[in-house]
């Protein structure tokens, strides 16, 4: 999974399994999330703040007055920051102090703070989590929408054998991503993404190509597969990172091989979002050796195939999206393309404004379907490409 861009607040109290969180951390970590630890003191007497400093990569807090502290309310910052807070494992003490608005120390008064949904790990002796107090704590915070990873059975740190081992770290692990991608309306859709830029060969060195980095294509691509759905990224020519393994990827470097691979995929899609930005003209002839440099050159072009317009005639009840980067006559030109193209949406951009476009991480974008014209604000391309999701289903 990949969980760049997501801020996990990990609380470690004092008991026993607070070793299995090391297992946690490191997944998160691993999968790109940035982590934050915060311990109780009690928790330090089980595992030291270093090693989750160098698992989490990150500073770890354990003290309210902390006089080496960044930032100057340092408990609020990181309750705000923070797209969902775990705690494991959670002592009876802790349950209790949550459940009664105690905010005695650093990670209590966080997650007093913290908007983002709460996740416990309750870990304790079996008759501390059958006493009545822990009970009626557990059900207090669960009526306030705390979530709870379920104890296990089976022979105890203590001794005792029953109730009340922390859940597995990986069973932890899947709810936290739960958390963090609760929209799950792709699940057992494919969507076919074309990113990036194509480039038209000139000779064997030089080539025609443009501006286009991949990110609204990425953005998209990471959008669609948060929400369950299975991604064919056809991707060109690309400056922005793309993760591995998360995506069937064709690499393809010209128009030509852009339009073979959607071709030849497309049918498998229910969404098709054409993000790419391929190159309109080719050389009518690709030069067989080196061109020489010593005389003026000039180059006849032709047009590429029109990738948009082919799908748009085949798709049947497949969603078509394309792009239309613009500088004049924004919506007038889009809905032309939407007719021309048969597509269900146009996101068109004004590629002359600052935030819009190429290589930017923000998009200023109007959408343009059947049922007409929605300006949006400046947002990131990771908003855009939610938005664009949510249309193309109807939202
Ligand atoms: C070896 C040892 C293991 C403990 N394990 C647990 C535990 O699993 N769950 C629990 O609720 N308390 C456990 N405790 C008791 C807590 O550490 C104690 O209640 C402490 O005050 C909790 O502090 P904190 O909630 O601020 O971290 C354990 C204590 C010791 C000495």
């Amino acid at each position: 999974m990949d969980l760049t861009g997501k801020c996990v607040l990990v609380g470690v109290t004092g008991g026993i399994a607070a070793y299995k969180t090391c297992t946690l951390v490191s997944s998160l970590r691993k999968q790109g999330a940035e982590v934050c630890v915060a311990m109780t003191k009690n928790a330090t007497e089980f595992v030291s703040p270093l090693t989750f400093e160098t698992l989490s990569a990150n500073k770890v807090t354990v003290e309210t007055f902390d006089p080496k502290r960044e930032w100057e309310v340092e408990h609020i910052a990181l309750a705000k920051k923070a797209d969902v807070c775990v705690i494991a494992p959670c002592t009876a003490d802790f349950a209790a102090k949550l459940a009664n608005g105690i905010a005695d120390d650093f990670l209590s008064t966080t997650v007093m703070a913290c908007t983002c949904p709460v996740l416990l790990a309750p870990a304790m002796n079996t008759n501390m989590l059958n006493s009545a107090a822990y009970r009626a704590n557990e059900s207090v915070l669960r009526e306030r929408g705390v979530r709870f990873a379920e104890t296990g059975s089976g022979r105890l740190a203590c001794g005792d054998t029953g109730n009340g081992r922390m859940a597995e770290p990986e069973d932890i692990e899947g709810q936290v991503i739960d958390l963090l991608f609760p929209n799950k309306d792709y699940v057992g859709k494919t969507v076919l993404i074309t990113a990036g830029g194509t480039i038209e060969p000139i000779d064997p060195v030089r080539f025609i190509g443009n501006r286009s980095s991949g990110k609204m294509g990425a953005a998209l691509a990471k959008a669609a597969t948060d929400r369950g759905a299975k991604v064919i990224l056809v991707c060109g020519n690309v400056t922005v990172n793309i993760p591995e393994g998360r995506y069937e990827r064709i690499d393809v470097t010209t128009t030509r091989d852009m339009y073979d691979a959607v071709m030849a995929n497309y049918e498998r899609a229910d969404v098709i979002v054409k993000a790419a930005a391929p190159c309109d003209f080719r050389p009518v002839a690709v030069a067989e050796n080196k061109i020489k440099s010593d005389k003026p050159l000039s180059v006849k072009f032709e047009k590429t195939e029109d990738i948009a317009e082919a799908v748009g005639l085949v798709k049947g009840d497949r969603k078509l999206v394309v792009f239309a980067a613009e500088t004049t006559n924004l919506e007038r030109n889009a809905a032309e393309k939407l007719a021309k193209k048969h597509a269900d949406i146009v996101v068109a951009n004004d590629v002359t404004q600052e935030g819009a476009g190429f290589g930017t991480d923000t998009n200023i974008a109007t959408i343009v379907s059947e049922s007409g014209a929605e300006s949006l604000p400046k947002m990131s391309k990771s908003q855009l490409a939610d938005i664009i999701l949510d249309r193309a289903i109807g939202k």
